[in-house]
């Protein structure tokens, strides 16, 4: 069977895409490169240039590559942004999906694999792991988005007999090789080398959180482990019309002060962080139960920290080759 990839040629779509293909799928990508990069994809996986929400373009493409089974990654996904333009977030990543869903539908594909996001969680209960039972009660318009976008997938697996699987993501970081690497400087990871470029003091957001050190706990995956788990997922024999929802991550807490400190370590650059007040809306942990990945997808992310910093950093050098020189 052939899978389309929306979101192909972005930072996790180009990962997933290649894993998939490696993996003997046959994949093709749809981006509206509005983010995506083109090159992030070898030559042997398609490309189509267009808008996941064209449910024209959709139909089209599944039937031109007889798709099957769909990976749906394209969406807005800044939460800051979300709080400013929520109208924009719920027409992309909500009445898109709808689009995109009834394409699918008529397309007759099976399997459907969703990226949802710990973002649903909101500000989960800090002593314990989420596991994918918890309240969802998302923070922002980004969140909301996401939960949205899992009920209508459920909803529309169950009552066309399409098996769905929801991957709810943790902090994804880290990179398979350096021009895969997320381009954006919106997570910590890049933020804290956007800074260090500048010659300025990393940032601490908070240190006073109900935490170990004071500052944030997080759950960090590498983009590479979080590919593997698509493709699990793809391969996933759900019965027609049921549907997984499950947490992706690696279950282990690392907290803002500890991902700093390996930072220092990958980039040489010991510069003492500065401390800040409290960004709104951050929850002090989130730690996914990662026991259903396991047992349902046979997933346990194997990469570590540091080797999500070091190849993010890599990825950093190839676009700025002056930082590598310090
Ligand atoms: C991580 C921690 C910051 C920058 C968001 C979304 C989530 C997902 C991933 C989706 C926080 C702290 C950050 C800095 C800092 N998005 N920080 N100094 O907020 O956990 O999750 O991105 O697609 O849905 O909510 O990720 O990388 O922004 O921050 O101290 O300069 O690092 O306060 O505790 P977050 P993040």
């Amino acid at each position: 069977m052939t899978w389309l990839i929306t979101g192909g040629a972005g930072y996790i779509g180009a990962h997933v895409a290649r894993v998939m293909a490696d993996a003997g799928e046959r994949v093709v990508a749809l981006d509206d490169v509005s983010s995506g990069i083109p090159e992030r994809l070898p030559a042997d996986i398609p490309l189509v240039r267009g808008s996941s929400l064209d449910g024209d373009l959709v139909r089209r493409v599944c039937a031109e590559y007889g798709v099957a089974g769909v990976v749906h990654l394209a969406a807005r996904k800044q939460v800051g942004e979300s709080v400013v333009r929520p109208l924009r977030y719920y027409e992309q990543n909500v009445g898109g999906l709808v689009t995109l869903l009834d394409a699918v539908v008529a397309a007759g594909v099976r399997r459907f694999v969703f990226s949802s996001s710990a973002a649903v969680y909101g500000d989960p209960p800090a002593a314990e792991l989420v596991a994918e039972d918890a309240p969802c009660a998302p923070v922002s318009p980004y969140g909301e988005t996401k939960l949205a976008g899992e009920w209508l997938v459920r909803a529309a697996g169950r009552a066309h007999g399409i098996a769905t699987t929801c991957l709810r993501y943790f902090n994804v970081a880290g990179a398979a090789r350096p021009e895969l690497a997320d381009t954006g400087v919106s997570n910590v990871i890049p933020m804290v080398f956007d800074r260090l470029a500048r010659g300025e003091a990393p940032r601490v957001f908070g240190a006073d959180h109900p935490t170990p050190d004071g500052t944030c706990v997080r759950d960090y995956v590498h983009v590479s482990d979080l590919a593997e788990a698509h493709l699990a997922a793809a391969r996933r024999e759900g019965a027609p019309g049921t549907d997984l929802t499950v947490n992706i991550g690696r279950g282990k807490g690392v907290s803002v002060r500890e991902l700093l400190a390996v930072v220092a370590e990958v980039t040489g650059d010991g510069r003492a962080p500065v401390v800040e007040p409290r960004r709104p809306g951050d929850a002090p942990r989130a730690v996914a139960d990662v026991r259903r990945a396991e047992r349902e997808l046979g997933f346990t992310a194997t990469r570590g920290v540091r080797e999500m910093v070091a190849s993010a950093w890599a990825g950093w050098c190839l676009r700025h080759p002056a930082a590598r020189q310090g």
